[in-house]
């Protein structure tokens, strides 16, 4: 009979297969380890247990199997019949790949298991380590990325109990349970940007990532791959590999786009076409990716003297305007001036142990005849370095207006110059030149800026400013 002849009954072959896999897996072991279905040992090879610190095999013998391999989970694979094919066992002498199965009696009862240690030199698994490593990286990065990715805040840091307040929380609230976009409106440091964390951490995308991109802060040339990624080999150097643009990482969350007015109008048009299609193509690829994000987008900005001007799409203007929000500036809910500072305060120590940061009497009043150009952002810095520079727990009048530097006095101030018998169109003239000389003056002539800060479009103003008669430097 030839040797061949005995491969051709598939019964033997199995019988002589487990036979030569068994001796080769037991010759190649490092340690062999047999426990009872309570997880005692009943044998384990000599140097096995000279590994792990035992006089002899026949000391280990009897013993539960934890307490001579410290972390072994022979226990659960004879108690559950579960085999575990390949695992990591890390020891005092570095990891062993160890391999654990259970033993069936003649009737296929598990009575115990037996465990192997293939390899103490993991060199034999060089490629195998290799990718293990990489994918450990590649996690921890991504978890970190993920951590990052979550909101900050939740609507309970949305300080104020004003009407305006309440009802941007309401519009907010109910921002958060819907899909459609959100629009955020309003001057710089109104909690733009807060809101749009809490609306995300209230929305059923929660747990799925919050990106945010600031249009104003990334050059023009630039904007468009952040945005849509690049496909790999599209480039040279460091981003040959293709780079996930900021809508691949929002998958399943929320984009919160700042600055939206800054926005190009040639990206407008392409985000335009993301909102509609629900699809896009990285930047250099010809593959269309499916995007399924909710979109939150603030701007300090008008946008509608952006749209009427040219510089706002206004088809994209009339997508993202489905639910606006308002955000009113501080000097329009003065009210909330008292918790606010009281927030702030309470995150300000006192170092020293003096107990937390108040305010005097008269500092409220100063602090209400302030217009607060930078709003909640700049009322946070002030009362930061009234309390850096002061040598007491109580913050008065005069160390907050040393802390305010230049003082804008409220609309409300000017008002008085008024007289009774003046008309509504010419009383609305002074004040519209008075406030836009003031700010003028406190951007030093800068229009592009004053714009800003007043929430009009730049051609906007110079069409007040011409008519009003006033001059800027540019
Ligand atoms: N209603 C509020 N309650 C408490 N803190 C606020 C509130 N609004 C804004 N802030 C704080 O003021 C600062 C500016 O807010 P931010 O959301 O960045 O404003 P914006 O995006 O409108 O410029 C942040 O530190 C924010 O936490
Ligand atoms: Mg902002």
């Amino acid at each position: 009979m030839k040797d061949s002849d005995n491969l051709k009954d598939y019964r033997q072959v199995r019988q002589l297969a487990i036979r030569s896999l068994f001796e080769i897996v037991e010759q190649s072991s490092e340690g062999t380890v047999i426990v009872d279905k309570d997880a005692r040992i009943v044998w384990m090879n000599e140097r096995y247990a000279r590994r792990y610190g035992q006089p002899s095999a026949k000391a280990a013998v009897g013993q539960e199997v934890e307490k001579v391999i410290p972390g072994s989970l022979m226990r659960q694979v004879a108690q559950t019949g579960e085999p575990i094919l390949l695992d990591m066992l890390d020891t005092p002498n570095g990891p062993l790949v160890v391999m654990r199965l259970p033993i069936h009696d003649a009737v296929g009862k598990v009575i115990g298991a037996i465990g192997f240690a293939l390899f103490d030199q993991l060199t034999r698994l060089a490629p195998l380590v290799t990718r293990f490593t990489q994918i450990q990286k590649e996690l921890a990065s991504t978890r970190s990325l993920l951590q990052a990715r979550q909101a900050k805040y939740s609507f309970s840091h949305f300080i104020g109990t004003s009407a305006r307040s309440l009802e941007v929380k309401r519009h907010a609230r109910r921002g958060a349970s819907s899909e459609s976009p959100v629009l955020l409106l309003g001057e710089t440091g109104t909690g733009k940007e807060l809101l749009a964390h809490a609306i995300h951490s209230a929305s059923a995308r929660a747990y799925k990532p919050f990106v945010s991109v600031n249009c104003a802060a990334i050059p023009e040339n630039l904007l468009e791959a952040e945005f849509f990624g690049t496909a790999p080999g599209a480039f040279t150097g460091a981003d040959r590999k293709g780079r996930s643009g900021k809508l691949q990482l929002a998958e399943g969350g929320t984009l919160f786009l700042d600055e939206i007015g800054d926005m190009p109008l040639a990206l407008q048009s392409k985000l335009l076409r993301v909102l509609q299609e629900k699809e896009y193509e990285p930047v250099g690829s010809n593959q269309m990716l499916r995007s399924d994000i909710r979109l939150i987008a603030a701007t300090s900005l008008d946008l509608e003297s952006a749209v009427a001007d040219g510089r706002f799409r206004a088809d994209l203007y009339y997508r993202l305007n489905v639910l606006p929000i308002q955000v009113p500036p501080l000097r329009e809910r003065l009210d909330d001036l008292p918790a606010l500072c009281e927030a702030i305060l309470d995150e300000l120590l006192v170092g020293d142990g003096r107990g937390h940061f108040e305010l005097a009497n008269d500092a409220l009043a100063l602090l209400a005849s302030h217009a607060w150009p930078g709003n909640i952002r700049e009322l946070r810095n002030v009362l930061e370095r009234a309390a850096l520079l002061s040598d007491e727990p109580l913050l008065n009048a005069a160390a907050l207006r040393v802390a305010i530097g230049r003082l804008s006095p409220l609309p409300a101030g000017i008002m008085p110059k008024l007289s009774g018998d003046q008309d509504f169109y010419s009383a609305r003239a002074a004040f519209e030149r008075e406030l836009i000389e003031q700010s003028l003056a406190a951007h030093n002539g800068n229009v592009v800026e004053a714009a800003k800060r007043l929430g009009l479009g730049r051609s906007t103003l110079y069409k007040k400013m011409v008519a009003l008669g006033i001059s800027g430097n540019e």
